[in-house]
Parts: structure tokens; sequence; C-alpha cells
């Protein structure tokens, strides 16, 4: 796959949502490709946000997929109920599993697609061999825990680097990044080879998210020329 024929997908995290009302948020970014949900657990993040009888609720009211990132200890336990709930996507950290390869044929197996995110501090070359196993590789661009915080530029040339295995080796996997996304950096990120944008405070602090959805996608794509 080459990056100009890459679909450009944002997916807006509802961690910038208000929490008391996410029906009625989920129905302001309708024109999103996925919603992505940032389960955190106060252990693997130092922030708390729902688990999974919150996330399986919104599964049962949501008009576009949903696409779980979790930031959570034990997660080799935790993920696959995720994926029975029904969600399109599941990620999980690498730091958080013991068995990365297994949980990721456990996702699939339940019907899930199977993401892995990786810390920005964390290399991808160990695993690279191990892509085929995965849908989606999440390189975080910001410290996973809190919305609002500045894209770290020092992430691109990973971003470089998996883009490139990922051709190199012809398999089928998207590169989403995650923190910091706005109309300014979505552009440095798609250059670099991502293709899945989650943005929270760049639609939700915006007094159209739709709108924001829109210019952000075409920013995206724009720079896959
Ligand atoms: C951070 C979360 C992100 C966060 C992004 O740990 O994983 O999904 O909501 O928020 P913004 O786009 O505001 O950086
Ligand atoms: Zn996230």
């Amino acid at each position: 796959m080459t990056s100009n024929s890459l679909k450009c997908c944002i997916n807006p995290s509802i961690l910038s949502a208000d929490f008391v009302n996410l029906q009625a948020e989920l129905a302001r970014i309708s024109n999103a490709d996925a919603v992505h949900v940032d389960v955190m657990d106060n252990h693997f993040v130092p922030n708390l946000t729902l688990g999974l009888p919150v996330v399986e609720r919104i599964q049962q009211v949501s008009p576009i997929p949903l696409d779980a990132h979790l930031m959570i200890a034990d997660v080799d336990r935790w993920a696959p109920q995720y994926a029975d709930a029904g969600l399109a996507s599941v990620t999980f950290h690498v730091e958080a599993s013991n068995a990365p390869i297994k949980l990721a044929r456990e996702l699939r197996a339940r019907g899930a697609k199977a993401g892995m995110a990786l810390r920005p501090a964390t290399a991808v070359e160990p695993y690279l061999d191990m892509l085929p196993e995965l849908d989606m590789l999440l390189i975080m661009t910001v410290e996973p825990g809190f919305g609002g915080q500045s894209f770290l530029d020092v992430t691109l040339p990973k971003i470089r680097r998996a883009r490139a295995a990922i051709e190199g080796s012809g398999v089928n996997v998207a590169i989403q990044v995650d923190g910091g996304i706005t109309e300014e950096t979505i552009t440095r990120a798609a250059e670099a080879g991502a293709n899945i944008f989650v943005a929270g405070s760049a639609v939700y602090g915006m007094p159209s998210p739709e709108e924001a959805i829109e210019s952000l996608r075409a920013k995206g794509q724009l720079a896959f020329g």
C-alpha cells in the first residue's frame, strides 16, 4: 500500500466529551470514522475514566464503531471481554501485556480488530515481526493519561519507521496516532505515515465537532499526496 492510497480516518476521543451526556455527545460526531474510547484504570496511567459496563452501553447505542484504547494493567485478562462486547477494535498497550501475540490472536478470534499501542518512549523495532498479528499499531504522540497535551514531535521518526516496515512487508496494518492532534500537527503525523487520527480537544473543544472532523480529515488526506 502506498501512502497515496491511504484513507484518512478521524476517531474523536470521548475523553474530551461531557461524560454525563455520552449518548448526545456521540450524536455530535456522527460523521467520524469511529469513536475512540479511552479506558484508564489509575494503575497503568495516573487517571481513571470508565470501564467495561459503561463501554458495553456505549457500544449498544453508538451509531458509529467503537475503537477502545485500553490504558490498563493486567490487560491480557481484561481486553478479550471488550472484544466480546462487540467492539470493532480493541487496542492494548504492549507495556501492559505479558503475551501480546496470544492476546492479539484472542481479540481477532473474538471478532475485533487487534490494536497494539506503544508509549512515546517504547521502540517499535522489537515488535516488527508481529505486525501480521495486528490490524492496527497505535503510536502514542503524548504520554498516555490525559487529553489536551502537546504533540511530541520526537515520535515522528518512529511513525516513519513503522510505515516503512509495513509497506516493506506488505501487511495491512493501520497506524493510529493519539495525543495532541490538531489542524497543525495532523499534517506532520500524516506525512510521517499515520492514517488514523485520534483527536479529543481538537474535536470536542470546537463549536462544531462535525466541522472539526471534516476539516481534520481534509488536512490529513491532503498530506498523503
Ligand atoms: C490520552 C488519550 C487520548 C486523549 C487525546 O491518554 O489516549 O485519546 O483523549 O486527547 P487530545 O486529542 O486532546 O490530546
Ligand atoms: Zn487514546
